[in-house]
């Protein structure tokens, strides 16, 4: 089982670095649309201020340059929710290990918050670096991970930096272990039928993990960006829509593994397009196989939803992760919306993981109904596929 902080002794007076995952989604105004990551780090973090801790708190936010500065990608929407939530004074770090960060840290009074630059600021986060980590390690005395939905990803922050700390200082955060020993519970013996629902934008990565899960669900369905490169795969002339070209092989192997294996595999089969993506854009519902040259998918369409309902129907457990489509946009949100709807309407055990996936269900209203909301989503995927976390691999245990 893991240690929390709770079970560090005399953590008084101390400096307490907590690794948070702050990457919420944002509308095309830079405003935060679902703060479930920041509230889900709040436990940890007060924990902290009562026990009279000088905390420092980091985070990646998107996927910046790296040792590139970007306004649009700074952490400062983040600053301003948690002095909301915490209504407490949160000082910024201008970078991540320079002057400002140092000076700052060290001047750290008892129950004061820093909030370092998106990590992904630094070149060395990403690659894992080990003077990157000593950096940041030089900054506490003991090191939190509460960022679940990070723990995949094997990046400074997240595993370098726990291995600066012994063994006996390096312990999760509330949230995280809440997560896992969920997912541990739930994934042990799962309910059958167990229905898998994954799509996204984020495709690569995906199509490997949807390999994996085939030997662990009854059923898969595909929406979202990926669907496309395993309606491809299967000989559709899906126009401009997103293709993986180079993971045709990998879709076409997974397709037939779930034939073998008995697991049944649902892609969309209409499909909502237009020549681009762009709420303006004149709209077309067509069937799955009948895409003109020139035009992209990007919602899954009505007959679609219809089939996909009749799936969830007969379910136990449902893990959903990634929407439908482009659901920021309310054209192509429908799909996404309606499969939010079925899910709660099930009477299956319901996972929603990720934080697109939250925000789709809180939009259609259905977030209370779900039976778990995760804050990881490839992270939840990772446990899903069987495999171990980086991020928690160097964590303490007792
Ligand atoms: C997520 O949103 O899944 C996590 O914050 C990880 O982000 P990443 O996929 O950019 O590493």
């Amino acid at each position: 089982m893991l240690r929390t902080i709770k079970d560090v002794e005399d953590i008084e007076g101390k400096r307490v670095f907590i690794r948070c995952d702050f990457n919420v989604p944002k509308d095309e105004d830079g405003n935060i649309t679902d703060d479930r990551r920041i509230r889900a780090a709040l436990p940890t973090i007060m924990y902290c201020i009562d026990h009279d801790c000088k905390i420092i708190l980091a985070s990646h936010f998107e996927r910046p340059t790296p040792g590139v500065y970007e306004e649009k990608y700074s952490l400062n929407p983040v600053a301003k929710r948690l002095h909301t939530l915490l209504k407490k004074e949160i000082l910024k770090a201008s970078d991540v290990v320079g002057e400002d960060a140092k000076t700052k840290a060290a001047s750290l009074k008892e129950g004061d918050i820093l909030l370092l630059a998106n990590l992904r600021f630094h070149p060395g986060e990403t690659t894992n670096d080990e003077e990157f980590a000593k950096e940041l390690a030089s900054f506490a005395d003991i090191y939190v991970n509460d960022a679940f939905g990070a723990c995949h990803r094997k990046h400074a922050s997240i595993y370098a930096l726990a291995l600066q700390f012994p063994k006996k200082h390096r312990v999760a955060g509330f949230l995280l272990k809440k997560e896992v020993n969920f997912f541990s519970k739930t994934l042990q013996k799962p309910d059958r039928p167990f229905l898998a629902v994954i799509g996204g934008s984020k495709v690569s990565g995906k199509l490997e993990a949807i390999e994996n899960l085939i030997s662990k669900v009854d059923k898969i369905i595909i929406g979202g960006a990926m669907a496309f490169t395993f309606l491809k795969a299967r000989g559709f002339n899906v126009g401009k829509s997103l293709v993986e070209d180079d993971l045709l092989d990998v879709a076409k192997e997974t397709m037939d593994k779930a034939i073998k294996q008995g697991v049944k595999f649902y892609l969309p089969v209409d499909l909502v397009v237009a020549p681009k993506v762009d709420e303006f854009a004149p709209i077309k519902y067509l069937p799955a196989q009948e895409i003109p040259k020139d035009w992209m998918g990007l919602d899954v369409g009505p007959a679609s939803s219809r089939l996909f309902r009749e799936v969830i129907n007969d379910t136990q457990l449902i893990i959903w992760n990634g929407p439908m489509g482009v659901y920021e946009m309310d054209k192509f949100a429908k799909g996404s919306i309606m499969m939010s709807h079925h899910i709660a309407e099930s009477n299956a055990t319901t996972v929603v993981g990720g934080g697109d996936t939250a925000d789709v269900t809180k939009r259609a209203g259905d977030i209370d109904e779900m039976t778990f909301v995760s804050t990881g989503g490839g992270a939840s995927l990772q446990l899903l596929e069987g495999k171990t976390l980086p991020g928690v691999e160097v964590l303490d245990t007792k």
